[in-house]
């Protein structure tokens, strides 16, 4: 439920079912990661291999508390994840961003300077053709390779 509230307090992040989460949390938890302030959810990194490309990471949220950002916890979230024992594997990672959405694209960018990975952008879920005018355009972002 901690996960669930952080992401409300999150926009424009999308709010997912408490069951959701859940899943999140158990059958994603060796591909996610949270940041923890006293006793306070304040961070949080949602991710899952790519079904197919085991050395794939999708991101799928992130999430820092707005008391808790400008401080590098989202770029420290992602360090500390890729280097977890299930990151073995992975030599991309991926995410979709909206066109607007200045403090995300800040980060994969630093994200692939620090990997001196390339970083390949494309259309992942396009606004009017997959969302009927609902959401903005999701941008897909490749990062890689990554180094083993
Ligand atoms: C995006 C978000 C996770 C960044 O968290 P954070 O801990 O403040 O980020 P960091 O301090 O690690 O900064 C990462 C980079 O983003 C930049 N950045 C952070 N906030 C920014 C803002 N509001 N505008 C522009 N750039 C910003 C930082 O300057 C840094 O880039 P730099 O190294 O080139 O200077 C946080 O703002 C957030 O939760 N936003 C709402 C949810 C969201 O949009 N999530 C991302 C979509 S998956």
């Amino acid at each position: 439920m901690a996960l669930h509230r952080l992401v409300g307090e999150c926009p424009p992040l999308d709010t997912n079912s408490s069951y959701c989460n859940l899943l999140q949390c158990s059958h994603f938890g060796s591909t996610s990661i949270a940041a923890v302030r006293t006793d306070d959810l304040v961070g949080s990194v949602t991710g899952y291999r790519v079904p197919g490309r085991p050395d794939t990471l999708f991101v799928w949220q992130v999430a820092v508390h707005p008391s808790a950002r400008g401080q590098g916890l989202a770029r420290t979230m992602l360090r500390k994840l890729l280097v977890q024992p299930a990151m073995r594997e992975i030599r991309f990672v991926e995410t979709s961003i909206t066109p607007g959405n200045e403090a995300s694209w800040r980060l994969f960018i630093g994200f692939a300077a620090e990997h001196h990975a390339v970083m390949e952008r494309s259309v992942m879920f396009d606004k009017a053709l997959h969302f009927q005018g609902a959401h903005d355009t999701e941008c897909l972002v490749r990062v890689g390779p990554l180094q083993a």
